[in-house]
């Protein structure tokens, strides 16, 4: 009943054929456990994680909070998660033949001097699951973690997991997710990170910290207090950020657009700044699950009209 099927929708990114370009983003199954039941839906690609190598209970209830008059949300979930090896048995009994990402972390234990080790065990522990690898250095919600978008400790960190990538058989597509939080000469760093540790792109944006603009009040947002906004709020931030990345870079590697989308025209918006893929989460929450099939079916008649070749 969701599914669109038509060739024109077809992507060939980063070495892998998604039958569309709409996937689910990160935290909506983090654990692995509904991957089957959502592909049918028509997701070309379901992204699960954050995974960490040990179970983790996360932060305290309530952490997840509604901003309707902002088609928004704000959650500080904190990585909850039942561990790399839960996921990787549910993942062995896959069925569904929808493409599946791996996006991982680190526990929130964990030494950011350690963090690569995290990385390291549930990168190796996935790798004969999933179809991409996602590195999220980007969560506002785990104490510390985007220091690690820091110049330095990233490249350690990425270029450790490319000795491992490089290591099988056949290596899997890498790809790093970013915050919409980071400054220009920070972005710059970025662009430059991606290509020399021959990453094979990039997943803008996460969540942000920013609370500039809302129709929210101050004093809901100071009762509900930290967390990543996401949602229509994060929208145009999350563009200008992929469109930078792109143009700086010169269009060098593919960008996943994440952020806001919760019609086609938003998933226009973010391919036309130069995403090749998209993907979605709260826009999911608020439309619900048939805004799959309305973008799929927006993007058809995009090119119908001419308006996408
Ligand atoms: C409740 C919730 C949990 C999330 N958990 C994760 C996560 O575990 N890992 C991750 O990389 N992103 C996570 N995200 C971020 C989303 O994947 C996405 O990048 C962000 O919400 C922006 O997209 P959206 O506006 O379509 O929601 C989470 C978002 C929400 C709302």
């Amino acid at each position: 009943m969701f599914r669109v099927k038509d060739d024109r929708l077809k992507r060939e990114v980063f070495g892998l054929t998604f039958d569309n370009p709409v996937g689910l983003a990160a935290g909506f199954d983090k654990d692995a456990k509904l991957f089957d039941e959502l592909a049918a839906f028509g997701f070309g690609f379901i992204e699960i994680g954050t995974l960490t190598p040990v179970a983790q209970a996360g932060n305290p209830k309530p952490r997840l909070f509604r901003l309707p008059e902002d088609n928004s949300l704000i959650n500080r979930m904190g990585f909850n998660n039942g561990g790399v090896e839960a996921a990787v048995k549910r993942l062995k009994n896959r069925k569904t033949k929808v493409i599946i990402g791996g996006n991982i972390g680190k526990n929130k234990v964990t030494p950011n001097d350690k963090a690569s080790k995290d990385y390291e065990i549930s990168f190796e522990a996935l790798f004969d699951y999933v179809d991409y690898f996602v590195v999220n250095v980007s969560s506002p919600n785990t104490p510390g973690l985007r220091e690690l978008q820091e110049k330095e400790p990233l490249t350690q960190l990425l270029l450790k997991l490319q000795e491992l990538n490089t290591q099988k058989r056949q290596r899997k597509p890498l790809l790093l997710k970013i915050a919409p939080d980071l400054t220009n000469e920070q972005l710059d760093d970025i662009v430059d990170i991606v290509v020399d540790t021959k990453l094979d792109g990039l997943i803008a944006t996460n969540t942000t910290i920013d609370r500039n603009g809302l129709k929210t009040t101050d004093n809901r947002l100071a009762a509900i207090g930290n967390g990543g906004l996401s949602g229509q709020a994060v929208k145009s931030r999350s563009t200008e950020v992929i469109k930078y990345l792109a143009e700086k870079s010169k269009h060098a590697f593919p960008i996943i657009g994440v952020g806001g989308i919760h019609s086609v025209e938003d998933a226009i918006e973010k391919l036309e700044a130069g995403a090749s893929l998209v993907q979605i989460y709260t826009g999911f929450v608020y439309e619900g699950p048939s805004i799959v099939k309305k973008i799929n079916q927006g993007i058809q008649k995009a090119y119908e009209d001419n308006r996408m070749s």
